[in-house]
């Protein structure tokens, strides 16, 4: 990794994620295809980058905008862009120390609080599961009998479902807090209603306040607890038109009583039996892990490729951001860790890679590693991803993988 050479002309863009960010890599060459200068800020530093700056990344907005602004001395960057959650708030306040058109740090602080999001729906008008935040040492067993069982516990901090345990009675309400508020850091609580039916989630981008949706997926078999491992995402969605203007209006609903006004959402929703949406959660970044290399856009004008990097380079450097999705359907299998263990064999991937619609099977461990499952656990082993002619031809070639491919570990006592 290095930054790129020095362009007077050249628009700088700042890039703030984490040291290990799956996503770093994917802005970077975003940003090269548009010809911007890059300067990475990290969390940590980085031994194979030098270059790179580095400050600890704040969940709440600062006081002042002070560090933020320190942490760029000396540049004078076009766009400020988190390619992660973790680096929204900072992005925000270099952003606006800049003088740039971002969102204002306390949204970006309120959009990583699922409690936050919570009370925005709620003012909204928007659908939502009946919810109660449960103070730091205090019983979740009459919060759960308040929202109504099934509930759900969870931090208000974490993703990738960390610290997210469906609940069947006070009593498993009670005994699940001290392992969420671990995980949490002995915040608050979010307790609510469980929500039964399908997934499905929404790719946006706020530019002054108005939504554009670049794509909706579907989340077929997806978990009913008590963990939630990710498990399918598929685009386009299946969903009738009405509901996916539904998500794309309760979307917009919610980042404006956040006060989110730029940048990418990634937005979830559960669908019930009667095709109603219920609002989850929501993140001011796009759709995590390697997930985004499965989308492709074209530019309307004359059909030039665009991936989804570029589209939000674009728009936080003011550009237009002109999209139409590519045609056919794509998906993402996220492998999941069925326990926690040491892995001692990953079996059938070379099986996996040749299955039909199949093009890509990403793995990011290695056989020895201990691997945790969830609710602790905080990464995926790996992708698979798929393409076809529709939705069900890219969910039938996931299926098959998931059946196919199966991760060996040793349980732990
Ligand atoms: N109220 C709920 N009803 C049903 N499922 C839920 C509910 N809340 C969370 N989940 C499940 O848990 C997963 C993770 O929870 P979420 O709120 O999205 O937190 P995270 O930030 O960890 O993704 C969701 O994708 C969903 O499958
Ligand atoms: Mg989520």
């Amino acid at each position: 990794m290095s930054t790129a050479p020095p362009d007077d002309d050249a628009a700088l863009v700042v890039l703030a994620g984490p040291t290990d960010s799956y996503r770093l890599g994917a802005f970077r060459r975003a940003a090269a295809s548009l010809g911007a200068s890059v300067t990475v800020v990290v969390d940590r530093p980085h031994p194979l980058d030098g270059a790179a700056r580095h400050t600890e990344f704040a969940a709440a907005a600062p006081a002042a905008d002070g560090t933020a602004g320190d942490v760029l001395a000396g540049l004078r960057p076009d766009a400020v862009v988190a390619t992660d959650a973790v680096a929204t708030v900072f992005a925000a306040a270099a952003g606006t120390a800049a003088g740039l058109r971002c969102n204002h740090p306390d949204a970006a602080a309120a959009a990583g609080d699922k409690g936050l999001q919570r009370l925005a729906a709620r003012r909204a008008g928007v659908r939502q599961p009946e919810f109660s935040l449960v103070d730091d040492g205090d019983d979740l067993a009459p919060a759960a009998l308040a929202v109504g069982l099934p509930a759900v516990v969870k931090p208000l901090r974490l993703t990738a479902g960390r610290g997210v345990i469906r609940v069947e009675d006070p009593l498993d309400a009670r005994a699940v807090g001290p392992l969420v508020r671990e995980l949490g850091g002995h915040d608050t609580v979010l307790v609510e209603r469980f929500v039964p039916g399908g997934e499905v989630a929404l790719e946006g981008l706020l530019d002054d306040g108005r939504l554009h949706t670049l794509a909706v997926y579907d989340k077929p078999d997806a978990p009913q607890g008590p963990t939630f491992p990710e498990t399918m995402l598929i685009t386009p969605s299946l969903l009738p038109a009405t509901t996916q203007r539904r998500l794309a209006h309760d979307t917009a609903a919610v980042c404006a009583e956040l006060g989110l006004r730029h940048g990418p959402v990634h937005a979830e929703f559960r669908i019930d039996d009667r095709g109603r949406a219920w609002f989850l959660e929501l993140a001011a970044r796009t759709i995590g892990g390697r997930c985004a290399s499965m989308l492709r856009f074209h530019r309307p004008a004359d059909g030039a490729a665009r991936t989804l990097e570029e589209l939000v380079l674009r728009q936080a450097l003011g550009l237009e951001f002109g999209h139409t999705p590519a045609d056919g359907s794509a998906g993402v299998w996220m492998i999941p860790v069925a326990h926690t263990g040491r892995l001692v064999a990953i079996e059938g991937a070379d099986e996996v890679a040749a299955l039909p619609g199949i093009t890509e099977v990403a793995l990011d461990v290695v056989v020895g590693e201990r691997l945790e499952a969830l609710p602790r656990g905080d990464r995926y082993p790996g992708f698979v991803f798929a393409r076809g002619d529709d939705p069900a031809e890219v969910h039938t070639a996931l299926a098959k993988a998931a059946a196919t491919l199966r991760l060996v570990i040793e349980p732990e006592r």
